[in-house]
């Protein structure tokens, strides 16, 4: 069965759209060869060092949850062809986008996987990631919603099992309710430390941040884009 054609599945922390338009024959065809080379096989054990996960020789292993078309992936992976980086987006359409990416330019420091991010987590060495980027995550701002949200006590447990002491997990988001919501979760668990020194570094990007496709849009409907930082303990 093509990529493509994978039924949609109830997974525990993914409440999006799968697909959206239907995928052109050309981004099918690089979805379906991309995912070949650059898909993780969850079904086969993990390896006690991700590094060996890489084509190329890697100091560093980062995961970036729900890159959407993959911009800022692709910017990151290709500014340090000595990091490893994992990329995680279920929505079909995303990893068409950046499948046809890396057609044209082959990332080795890059691998992907195409389902919910918590599968992933669950299947990683404990101590094993170098950083986390959780970026414009699905906002869900209406309250009964709020528990969908991908950040909870359950998903940090995630987070501090994966990442090694000192390592950074770094969210950002648009929505008010969400950013004081992962800063109450972040102190409530413990083992997260917000770095910010002063009231600017809250709106201050991340060092060489290109933007994503979604912060473009938030930013001219006219909300203010948070960063926020915590340092695993
Ligand atoms: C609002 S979009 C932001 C996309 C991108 N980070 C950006 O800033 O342009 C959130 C993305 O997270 C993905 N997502 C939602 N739940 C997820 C989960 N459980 N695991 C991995 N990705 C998820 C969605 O498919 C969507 O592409």
């Amino acid at each position: 069965m093509s990529s493509a054609d994978r039924p949609s599945r109830t997974t525990e922390a993914f409440f999006g759209r799968r697909r959206g338009k239907p995928v052109r024959p050309q981004q099918a065809a690089a979805l379906e060869s991309g995912l070949g080379a650059y898909r993780l096989d969850l079904s086969a054990e993990a390896p006690s060092d991700l590094r060996t996960l890489f084509e190329t020789e890697v100091s560093a292993v980062r995961l970036e949850i729900g890159f959407g078309g993959g911009e800022h992936l692709l910017h990151r992976a290709t500014e340090a062809p000595m990091v490893g980086f994992i990329g995680v987006e279920p929505f079909v359409n995303g990893m068409a986008k950046m499948m046809m990416a890396v057609r044209q330019t082959p990332l080795p420091n890059l691998r992907v996987y195409d389902d919910d991010a918590t599968q992933l987590l669950d299947w990683l060495p404990p101590a094993s990631l170098d950083g986390i980027d959780l970026l414009y995550p699905d906002p869900w701002p209406k309250k009964k919603h709020w528990k969908r949200r991908f950040v909870s006590s359950v998903n940090l447990d995630r987070f501090a099992r994966v990442l090694k002491p000192g390592s950074k997990f770094r969210f950002a988001s648009d929505i008010d309710t969400y950013v004081n919501w992962t800063l109450l979760h972040c102190r409530a668990h413990g083992a997260f430390a917000w770095q910010a020194t002063e009231a600017a570094d809250w709106h201050r990007p991340y060092e060489g941040w290109p933007g994503t496709r979604y912060e473009a849009k938030a930013i001219r409907e006219g909300r203010r884009p948070a960063y926020l930082t915590f340092v695993r303990t």
